[in-house]
Order: structure tokens, then C-alpha cells, then sequence
């Protein structure tokens, strides 16, 4: 018989990754509430131009990298690669976004790209992200990176860097596309044929290349800061001297392009180990680009996967109590007791198996459970149980009816 493998480039996340990843994302949506955004959920589908439209035709992500298809209506849909476009869409379809708003939402779900799947980069992965819409203040860009450095703290991320640029906005870059065009003119025939259409149909994008031989050539251009217009340089400069006041620590990388079309001001990045474990920026054309008011908008993900990789916290929530039964009689009694214990925030696993009772230690033991309560013929005549701490191997016998001091010993 065939045995079913999951899908190249994609992940069964089990325990304890996946309680690792619960605890993250408590701990991020718990900081996101604090700050006012709100949790929404995206479709993982959408109509393929939403994609094309906002993160741009000519980016890897959308002419290499989308998962798409025809419906029996033939409808063009994608797996959405991301979650930004969708709250727009969203935040546009609902009328969220008329007059003076400043909404702000959250997400946590499966993103998927067709890219080359190696450590660290998979073809569905999850991503938990953050948007602020109807918000033109330089400090609000600054709090959004200053709330993930202090995510990258309560999730115990030591070894990290923050970077920073400004891509300017359509103004910035028309300057600055015309000035790449002339530079690179008379190394026009040395480029990829990737690199050539992109010259003079989306010229930043040329820098997401990965040819050798194109990025020797990039090396000598100037970047698109140097080129930004008055009021991108008043924004920047204020973002930076923001986010020195509030001491947080970042470098300037001029490099720094992002390979999603919509950004038009600052854009950051948080990396470990060379690579983004979170990313974002402003992007003030993309609510008017799709359909809705003119909204300017800033916001920011991360990739679960590469977060956990770098997190210390805690990647354990197992069963505090293991409930074993010896013999046949005291089950009612058994349940009674773990209902009692689950009411008062207790996580307990039972066992009325007929296993012996040493394999049920065993069990206990391996599931790494430090506390086990024991129900056998001496403890149901004398309305007790037997509490036992697998750590110290401690033993204590306990009255049923005191079902709070059984509770508080657990719990201390
Ligand atoms: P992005 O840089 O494409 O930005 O992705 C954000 C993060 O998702 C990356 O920094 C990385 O941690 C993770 N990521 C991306 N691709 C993969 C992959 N194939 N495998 C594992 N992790 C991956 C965006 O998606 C923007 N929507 C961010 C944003 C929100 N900008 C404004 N608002």
C-alpha cells in the first residue's frame, strides 16, 4: 500500500512544536491587544489579482511563487502567499475605512509560496502580522517596530538585529528609476533576462535578483533613500529619531528593498542568523490601489517558524496530573475527582486502562508528568488518594473531601 507523505515544502506541526507555537501566539496576541489591534481571520483564498495588484506582477512572490488555480467556474484564485492584501480587501469591503479611522488588526494563519524549501523556508508556513489603517505618523511606524522588538523580548530572542531603510515614495522613485536606467544602460546586454524586463517595467525589483553576476553589477548603483523627496525625508528622519528616543537599537541598510511592490516609506526588518524572522513597513497606496478610500497604512509580520526556531519560552503545557486507577471499582469516584481538579485549572489525563500498575507509572513517566494521584482499594475505603510528586518521589495521602489543599500542593 502507498503511504501518504506530506506535500514537499510543507509541515505537520505536532507537539511540543505545536504547543511552542500556541504559546507564541498567546503571548504576541496578548501584546497586540494591549496596544488595540484587534484579531481577524483572512480567507486562505482569494482572487488572483488581489495578489497581482497589491504585491505587484513583477515580484517573485506573485510571478513564481503563488499557488494558483482555476474554480469549476474558472475563476482565478491563489493560496493567499500573505496577509496583507486581505485585510485591505477586508477593511475596504466592510466600509471599514470612511472618514478619519485608524483600525487596527491582527492575523495568525498559513501562508503559502512556491519556494525551495530548505531550513527555515517552506512552501505553507504561518505567519502572525499586525495592520494599522488610516495612520500618517511617523510614530506610529516607530511603536509598530517598537512592539516587535518587544515581542522578540517576551519570547526570549536574544540574538537579533534590527534594519531599517526608506523606499520613498512614487515621486522618490521616479527620479531614482530614471537615474538606475541611465547607470545600468551600458551594462544592459550583462543582465539576467529577469533583470531586463523588470529595468523598465518595475526597476527596484531588479535588486531582489539572485544572479551573481546582476548583483555584481548593483553594487555600484545609489540607493533609493539617496534619492527620496522632500516629505520621505522628513518622515524618515522623524521615524529614526523616534525610534532613538524610544532606545531602540537598529542600522541603517540602504539595500534594504522588501520584495512586495506595495511599500512606499519606511520599511524594516528584524533578522537572526541572516535571515527576516520579521518584516514590514509602510504602505500608503495600497488602500486607494484596491478599490477603497485613501488610507495610508503601515503594518508587519512575522514567520512563525523561524520565531520559534530563535525562542526560549517555554514549549511545554503538559498534563499536570496523571489519574490512575488500581483495580476495577472507583471509576465514578476517579471522575468525579478529575472533573473537580480540571474545574480549578488542572490539566488532567486519566488512566482505567487494565495496564499494570507499574506500565501506568511508566506511562506517567514518559508523558513527563510530574504529578500522579493514585486510586486504588485502600484509598476508596478511606476516602483518599495517594498523591505522588515524580519529581521528588514523594508520597502523601490526602482526604477526597479536601479537594483544595490537593489542589494548592499541585499547584505550588
Ligand atoms: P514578507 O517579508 O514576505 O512580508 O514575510 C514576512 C515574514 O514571513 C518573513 O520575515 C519570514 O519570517 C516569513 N516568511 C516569508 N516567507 C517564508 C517562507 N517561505 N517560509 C518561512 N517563513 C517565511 C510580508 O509577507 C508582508 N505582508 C509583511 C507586512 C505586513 N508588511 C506590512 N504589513
Amino acid at each position: 500500500m502507498k503511504e501518504f507523505k506530506a506535500i514537499r515544502g510543507i509541515r505537520d506541526i505536532l507537539y511540543p512544536r505545536s504547543q511552542k507555537w500556541g504559546n507564541i501566539v498567546a503571548k504576541a496576541a496578548g501584546l497586540l491587544k494591549n496596544y488595540g489591534y484587534r484579531r481577524t481571520f483572512i480567507p486562505v483564498i482569494e482572487y488572483t489579482d488581489l495578489f497581482s495588484r497589491s504585491i505587484g506582477e513583477d515580484t517573485d512572490i506573485v510571478s513564481k511563487e503563488m499557488y494558483s488555480f482555476e474554480d469549476r467556474k474558472g475563476r482565478q484564485l491563489s493560496l493567499r502567499p500573505e496577509g496583507t492584501a486581505s485585510v485591505v480587501r477586508a477593511a475596504i469591503e466592510n466600509r471599514m475605512l470612511q472618514g478619519k479611522v485608524r483600525e487596527k488588526f491582527f492575523y495568525f494563519g498559513p501562508m503559502f509560496r512556491y519556494e525551495r524549501p530548505q531550513q527555515g523556508r517552506y512552501r505553507q508556513f504561518y505567519q502572525l502580522g499586525c495592520e494599522v489603517l488610516g495612520s500618517e505618523d511617523p510614530f506610529i511606524d516607530a511603536e509598530i517596530l517598537d512592539m516587535a522588538v518587544q515581542l522578540m523580548k517576551n519570547l526570549k530572542i536574544k540574538d537579533y538585529k534590527v534594519k531599517i531603510n526608506s523606499v520613498g515614495c512614487e515621486k522618490c522613485r521616479t527620479e531614482y528609476r530614471k537615474k538606475i536606467r541611465a547607470e545600468l544602460k551600458p551594462d544592459r546586454d550583462k543582465l539576467c533576462p529577469d533583470c531586463k524586463k523588470r529595468l523598465d517595467s518595475n526597476t527596484l525589483r531588479i535588486f531582489d535578483c539572485k544572479n551573481k553576476k546582476c548583483r555584481a553589477l548593483y553594487k555600484k548603483l545609489p540607493a533609493v533613500s539617496e534619492y527620496l523627496c522632500n516629505e520621505c525625508r522628513d518622515y524618515y528622519r522623524e521615524f529614526k529619531e523616534i525610534l532613538t528616543a524610544l532606545e531602540l537599537n537598529y542600522s541603517i541598510d540602504k539595500t534594504l528593498v522588501r520584495g512586495l511592490d506595495y511599500y512606499t516609506g519606511p520599511v524594516f526588518e528584524i533578522l537572526s542568523k541572516g535571515s527576516a524572522v520579521l518584516a514590514g513597513g509602510r504602505y500608503d497606496n495600497l488602500t486607494k490601489q484596491l478599490g477603497g478610500p485613501d488610507q495610508p497604512a503601515c503594518g508587519w509580520a512575522l514567520g512563525l517558524e523561524r520565531i520559534s526556531a530563535i525562542s526560549d519560552i517555554d514549549s511545554s503545557a503538559l498534563p499536570e496530573v496523571y489519574l490512575l486507577l488500581i483495580g476495577d471499582r472507583g471509576m465514578s469516584k476517579g471522575r468525579s475527582i478529575a472533573r473537580k481538579l480540571r474545574q480549578r485549572g488542572i490539566s488532567v489525563e486519566e488512566d482505567y486502562s487494565k495496564l499494570s500498575v507499574g506500565k501506568k507509572f511508566n506511562i506517567a513517566n514518559r508523558k513527563d508528568i510530574r504529578w500522579v494521584v493514585i486510586l486504588g482499594e485502600d484509598e476508596l475505603t478511606n476516602n483518599t488518594v495517594s498523591l505522588k510528586d515524580m519529581k521528588t518521589g514523594e508520597q502523601e495521602s490526602m482526604k477526597i473531601s479536601n479537594i483544595e489543599k490537593i489542589v494548592r500542593k499541585i499547584k505550588c
